[in-house]
């Protein structure tokens, strides 16, 4: 993986990788993070908005929500929210959720023609009990034998690469139940695998243990890919240093700082700025992470309105984008000093566009106070 390619970005701290990285969607990844798959937030419109501070040159990739292979077939892709995807974006690897041959073949099939993915990602972490009640997500961790059998049923189907997104464990669990169960899945076909260390009766308690990353890419032969906790960029660049992984997987924490993305091609040396911010540095101190959510969150609600017109027969209704918005910011705002209050008011927005009053209004508006950003907060979940 090339991680300087050598563009005139002001460097601020470079940093040393301890371990040759090992290539992730075929060599394709140039840039070692990446926004993870979430339910409810990881859709077009908010991945739009965080692909808008990759540097220059970057190239991740880009997950999708978590996809039913039992619906995936019969769907219209333009017209359920969880799978429309912009022209514009690249190296997308939507994550399927399943457990049969026969939906799995068409599945991928369809993703890889019809939709155009790059990858094909494997949910075997899904803790909810609809996931469990159907025996797929994190369920498929407790049977090592049928987990890899998924990978293969999905290899022989797709000519694209296949990764898996685990747990570190169910019921059974310990470093030598994570090594054994990872090695069926790369002997399965796997070529990178991405560890949230928590097990699945952990659900999102507790910490991420990330001793287990380490653990893993000292052990499985493919790429390996840390999730969990991670809030800032120095949290990135030490999940990078402390375990060898080859990249690191943000979910909540990118809901609210994208500009991590900028901030670690400063850090990581010479990547340039993102398109349109050349000649700025990334925002670092509070306040200015504060201005920059204002203006993110403003582009997140111009997207949905540009990627969820009214249609007929969309899967997609008003209330249902309101909704939507208002959990990108019950995951988000908590970063902000006063997201609490920004949160309370838009629970009253009636619309998309009254909900764009309201956010404006709270960041500047006649009453509008700056509103700084922490570098941590407690993750709700
Ligand atoms: C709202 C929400 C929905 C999620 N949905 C998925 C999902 O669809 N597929 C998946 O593999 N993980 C899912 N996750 C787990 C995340 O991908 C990630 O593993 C977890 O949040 C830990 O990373 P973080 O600490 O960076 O957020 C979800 C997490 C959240 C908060």
């Amino acid at each position: 993986m090339n991680l300087a390619p050598g563009s005139a970005a002001p460097t601020t701290k470079p940093v040393k990788m301890t371990a040759t990285p090992r290539p992730i969607l075929r060599g394709a990844v140039n840039f070692p993070v990446m926004l993870a798959p979430m339910v409810g937030l990881s859709h077009v419109s908010l991945r739009m908005a965080v692909r808008e501070y990759l540097p220059q040159g970057a190239i991740t990739m880009w997950p999708t929500e978590m996809l039913n292979s039992r619906r995936l077939p019969i769907e219209r892709f333009d017209l359920v929210p969880e799978i429309l995807r912009s022209p514009a974006e690249t190296h997308m690897v939507p994550q399927i959720l399943g457990n049969e041959e026969e939906p799995i073949r068409k599945s991928v099939a369809r993703l890889e023609g019809e939709w155009g993915a790059s990858g094909i990602d494997i949910n075997m972490g899904c803790p909810v009990r609809k996931a469990l009640s159907h025996n797929y997500g994190v369920s498929l961790m407790g049977d090592k034998g049928y987990a890899a059998e998924v990978v293969r049923m999905t290899v022989r189907h797709t000519s694209l690469p296949v990764s898996v997104k685990l747990r570190a464990g169910k019921g059974e669990s310990g470093t030598q139940f994570l090594l054994e169960f990872a090695k069926g899945l790369v002997e399965a076909g796997a070529e990178s695998l991405t560890l949230h260390p928590r097990s699945a009766e952990q659900k999102r308690r507790g910490k991420a243990d990330w001793e287990q990353i380490r653990i893993l890419r000292e052990n499985v032969p493919c790429a390996v890919i840390g999730n969990g906790d991670v809030q800032t960029a120095e949290d990135a660049l030490r999940m990078l240093s402390e375990t060898g992984c080859d990249a690191v997987m943000v979910g909540r924490a990118l809901t609210a700082r994208p500009w991590m993305l900028w901030q670690l091609g400063e850090d990581l040396g010479s990547w340039a700025p993102p398109i349109g911010r050349e000649g700025e540095l990334a925002p670092r101190t509070s306040e200015e992470e504060g201005r920059e959510y204002a203006r993110f969150a403003l582009r997140v609600l111009s997207l949905m309105q540009e990627f969820h017109p009214p249609r007929e027969k969309a899967h997609w209704s008003e209330e249902l984008l309101v909704r939507k918005f208002r959990f990108f910011l019950k995951n988000s705002a908590p970063w902000l000093y006063y997201g609490h209050d920004l949160e309370a008011r838009a629970s009253r927005a009636t619309s998309l566009s009254h909900m764009r009053d309201i956010v404006s209004d709270f960041f500047y508006g006649p009453q509008a106070a700056s509103q700084p950003m922490s570098a941590r907060t407690d993750l709700r979940y």
